[in-house]
């Protein structure tokens, strides 16, 4: 089914994506509301991030723990599984210029480091 609608809210969060001290987008609405529509428009005509979008749902997660190995596997096979998951996540994603879209992170909402991400992101990028 085609896109409908939405025009503003397209329009707000493109001019959030392109504003260079907004890290971290959330978009707050109730089931069934659009928000994974309007994120997956978004994803498919977003311009500006060099190395591009990825896109990770996390609905199938059965808890927190599961984020990292998750968002490694989404960014590609070569990070290190064993030592620092973490760190080595954050160094990766910190010297990218990425769109990295969590759907259903409410999965994860236990789990606070997914809270620390853009900061610790930001941190490292000023
Ligand atoms: N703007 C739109 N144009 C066309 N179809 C839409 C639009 N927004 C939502 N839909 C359709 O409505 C249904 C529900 O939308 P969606 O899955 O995006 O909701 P959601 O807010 O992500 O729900 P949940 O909170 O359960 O994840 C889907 O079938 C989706 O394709
Ligand atoms: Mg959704």
């Amino acid at each position: 089914m085609p896109f409908v609608g939405r025009q503003a809210e397209l329009d707000h969060v493109r001019a959030l994506l392109a504003d260079l001290n907004v890290r971290m987008v959330t978009l707050l609405g109730q089931g069934g509301v659009g928000k994974t529509r309007l994120t997956l428009e978004l994803a498919a005509s977003v311009t500006g991030f060099g190395h591009g979008v990825v896109i990770l749902s996390l609905a199938a997660l059965s808890g927190p723990d599961e984020f990292l190995p998750a968002l490694s596997n989404a960014l590609g096979p070569h990070l290190p599984l064993d030592s620092d998951l973490r760190r080595a996540l954050f160094e990766h994603l910190a010297s990218r210029n990425m769109l990295l879209v969590l759907d259903n992170y409410q999965t994860c909402s236990e789990n606070r480091m997914i809270l620390l991400l853009p900061m610790e992101l930001q941190k490292r990028v000023n």
